[in-house]
């Protein structure tokens, strides 16, 4: 997602393009991450500095090029790093505008769950819950929307959204 307020990024590691909206890596269904070494690691890593410095605060592996199920998140409250991750639980909704780092300057309403259950693992494999409402809930939604080749104007409310 895209950050609405900037952010400043310190120790950049590696900062990778983020691939826009048509390139078919982002239609693709990311794969489940089964090793869980240095380079997952890494890639978190580098996944959330290419989300500071972009600045958004929300970044899916797909969007790298990665088809992977790795996301980071960080909507000013800290990092959220989540491996695999699955909503397990979901009620409500709210209604919010929302961006993405891979449909540059396109704001579209959308319909999210209001609250959500979410089950992950950690870089170590260490599986974990949590709850999460109202911005983050939304935030986890459209990450993991990323996982499946969702992307948030599939789900825009109104106008629709002509890809290419
Ligand atoms: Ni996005």
């Amino acid at each position: 997602m895209v950050a609405t307020e900037g952010k400043k990024g310190e120790d950049f590691v590696a900062i990778y393009e983020i691939l826009k909206i048509g390139h078919p890596v982002l239609r693709e269904k990311a794969r489940v991450v089964t090793k869980f070494k240095t380079n997952l690691g890494r890639l978190l890593d580098d996944m959330y500095e290419t989300m500071v410095a972009a600045p958004g605060v929300g970044l899916a592996a797909p969007q790298i090029g990665i088809a992977k199920q790795v996301v980071v998140i960080d909507i000013g409250e800290g990092r959220l790093e989540l491996v695999n991750p699955e909503i397990i639980q979901a009620c409500g909704h709210q209604d919010g505008l929302e961006g993405c780092l891979s449909v540059p300057g396109v704001e579209r309403e959308v319909r999210r769950f209001d609250s959500v259950r979410v089950k992950a693992q950690d870089r170590h494999g260490q599986e974990f819950t949590f709850e999460a409402t109202g911005f983050l809930a939304r935030a986890l939604q459209h990450e993991i929307d990323h996982l499946a080749g969702i992307l948030f104007v599939d789900r825009a409310n109104r106008e629709g959204f002509r890809e290419g």
